[in-house]
């Protein structure tokens, strides 16, 4: 084991901010990471033992104690669930001899859930050994388990298990006309930095990755920092369930993403750039990596880029199974090797972002937006879309219709884009992910676009056959399990919210209970720290207002559950709240 870490700490430079690459690749070999493991992490890259271990258990990927050397995660999406996928896990179980959650008793083989995988339009989907198993059925199963039966390496086993697809359906301006490497670079400094920073800004570019600030603005705000070291990074984290449209340009248009990064580079002065690509879409990995190579091999990234004074290089790191990383701050601090917490804002990244030094963070898309900018110009690009939002939206379009990834151009309406997805008798759409919002079939006039329906790319359709409140329990498991527990009321708040509706939703509550659940939830939207407790009480929230007799349907006047005291729980959390006094009480509130 000695050898084996010395060899990885080496490969990863000896920089501490490289942890997280070096419990990956620990894992991978060990299947868990060892106690003498973190003692030899700990002296090579002068860690406490105390911050490598926080940082195992605060990834979902990493583990203390050892997982199969077949390690099987099964996504635990809506979409993955509407497929069935707990009768084929449950078969699953079935076939290799275990429960779902353990490990097996000869340590071949571990079953078990994860938040979504980004395959919401190829599911029911899973992941063995970090790699993605889409469209799953009884047969694959069979397969899969007499593969690892006879112990077959991945490499062995069929190519047709770990096809992903892209299902573009619908190509606009960015998917359809692809520019070709070197194009956006050649036509910015032909241009000049500052005018195609200026095309950046008649552009009206907004960011895709949920929040929509201004991007020629942000660019702007980081050429202004005195401090001349900078980073660009691109958020390619895409954890929110029901998207997937950042996988599908990784894998078909990396080029053009990388193009848009170092644009970006050349404009605010950056020499280093980041890919921070999550954990699940480790199937991009190698070949993300030989995208990198071929262009350093054209003079598109490294030294004098272009024969011009300007030299830029990326690095591609993996996140290890924690939602919260997209996050921006979040994501920075994962990259510095740390557990990803959001930090207080500001200062924001353009200011102080990774080591502290100005950084832009964007999003797969709007990189790749910014190379299509470089080339045409701003104004021509903002002929399509509304005034407000600009250009085109990809929408990752899952749930009861063809799933794919469509392209629009801003301000289509929800209607129409349900008859190009062919959905029928459809109930509801959830427009956002589960932080964003429910739209009843009453509501499909109104438009994707940031002064209506804003929305990161993920489109949910639900039918008539759905139950609205499977979804809303689907979506609070979610963020209670992805909360990152820094701050009180959401660590609490969100594990109180799956509880009581838990409760209404298996015929125990009682209409004080509603009352109840509406006002936790205002208390996490309200005093959360980040946008994720700031949003987890959502889809609650929007259904609630939308469907009240559903939740009134569910109750019963019964007492609560013996040992669970809902009204002393929520009033400590209420009291932590005011107080902001994040962690001392946790222990109290849990138990
Ligand atoms: C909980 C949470 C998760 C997020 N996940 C992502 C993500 O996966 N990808 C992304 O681009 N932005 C994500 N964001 C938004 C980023 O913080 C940030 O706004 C974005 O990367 C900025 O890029 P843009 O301006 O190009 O959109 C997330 C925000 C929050 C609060
Ligand atoms: S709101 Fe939730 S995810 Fe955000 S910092 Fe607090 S605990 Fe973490």
């Amino acid at each position: 084991m000695k050898q084996f870490i010395e060899k990885i700490v080496a490969e990863n430079d000896f920089k501490a901010e490289r942890l997280l690459a070096v419990l990956r690749a620990v894992q991978a070999e060990y299947y868990h990471i060892p106690d003498t493991a973190i003692d030899l992490i700990s002296q090579q890259l002068k860690l406490q033992r105390s911050q490598i271990i926080s940082v195992v258990e605060f990834y979902s990927f990493l583990h203390l104690s050892p997982r199969g050397r077949y390690d099987i995660l099964f996504s635990d999406s809506i979409t993955d669930q509407m497929l069935d996928k707990q009768n084929l896990m449950q078969y699953m179980a079935e076939q290799l001899k275990l429960n779902i959650g353990e490990v097996r008793s000869d340590g071949l083989a571990s079953l078990d859930n994860t938040s979504c995988t980004g395959m919401c339009d190829q599911g029911p989907a899973a992941l063995i050994n970090g790699y993605a198993l889409p469209c799953l059925t009884n047969e694959k199963i069979d397969q899969i388990v007499s593969l690892i039966e006879q112990q077959r390496t991945l490499s062995e086993w069929p190519a047709e298990l770990f096809q992903v697809e892209d299902n573009i359906y619908k190509a606009d301006m960015l998917l359809d006309q692809a520019i070709n490497p070197g194009e956006a670079l050649n036509a910015t400094f032909k241009r000049g930095l500052t005018a195609t920073l200026e095309e950046m800004q008649h552009s009206k570019l907004r960011g895709r990755g949920g929040a929509g600030f201004d991007t020629s603005m942000k660019w702007q705000f980081c050429c202004n920092e005195p401090e001349q070291e900078r980073y660009v990074i691109c958020n390619a984290d895409e954890g929110e369930p029901g998207t997937f449209k950042d996988r599908v340009l990784l894998n078909s248009y990396a080029d053009q993403v990388i193009e848009g990064m170092t644009v970006c580079a050349a404009i605010i002065g950056a020499k280093q750039g980041f890919i921070y690509l999550r954990a699940e879409y480790l199937h991009l990995h190698s070949a993300l990596q030989a995208v990198l190579n071929s262009r350093r091999e054209k003079n598109l990234l490294g030294e004098n880029i272009c024969q011009q004074d300007i030299d830029f290089d990326i690095e591609i790191c993996l996140g290890a199974g924690a939602y919260i990383c997209g996050e921006e701050s979040a994501l920075i601090e994962s990259l510095e090797g740390k557990r990803g917490i959001p930090r207080n804002r500001p200062p924001y990244p353009v200011t102080q972002g990774y080591k502290n030094k100005p950084t832009v963070v964007d999003n797969v898309e709007t990189f790749m937006a910014a190379a299509k900018i470089a080339v045409i110009g701003g104004h021509k690009f903002a002929n399509t879309g509304t005034a407000k939002s600009t250009g085109t939206k990809l929408l990752s379009i899952s749930g009861d219709c063809q799933t794919g990834v469509y392209e629009y151009a801003f301000g289509v309406t929800v209607k129409d884009i349900l008859v190009d997805c062919k959905a029928e008798d459809v109930l509801g759409v959830q427009i956002g992910g589960p932080s964003g919002s429910f739209i009843s079939n009453q509501e499909f006039d109104r438009k994707i676009a940031f002064e209506d329906l804003a929305t990161g790319g993920s489109f949910i359709v639900f039918n008539n056959s759905r139950n609205i409140l499977d979804i809303v329990k689907n979506f609070t498991h979610f963020f209670a399990h992805e909360s990152c527990g820094f701050c009180t009321p959401c660590r609490v708040g969100t594990s109180l919210l799956r509880k009581q509706l838990d409760k209404i939703t298996d015929g125990h509550g009682s209409s004080g209970d509603v009352v109840e659940l509406e006002q936790l939830c205002q208390l996490v939207n309200n005093y959360s720290h980040c946008g994720l407790g700031q949003t987890a009480a959502n889809p609650i929230l929007t259904t609630l207002q939308r469907y009240p007799e559903l939740y009134q349907q569910q109750l019963k006047e019964i007492s609560y559950e013996p040992g669970f005291d809902l009204d002393a729980s929520l009033e400590t959390a209420r009291r932590m709240a005011e107080r902001d006094d994040a962690n001392a009480h946790l222990t109290q509130v849990e138990q």
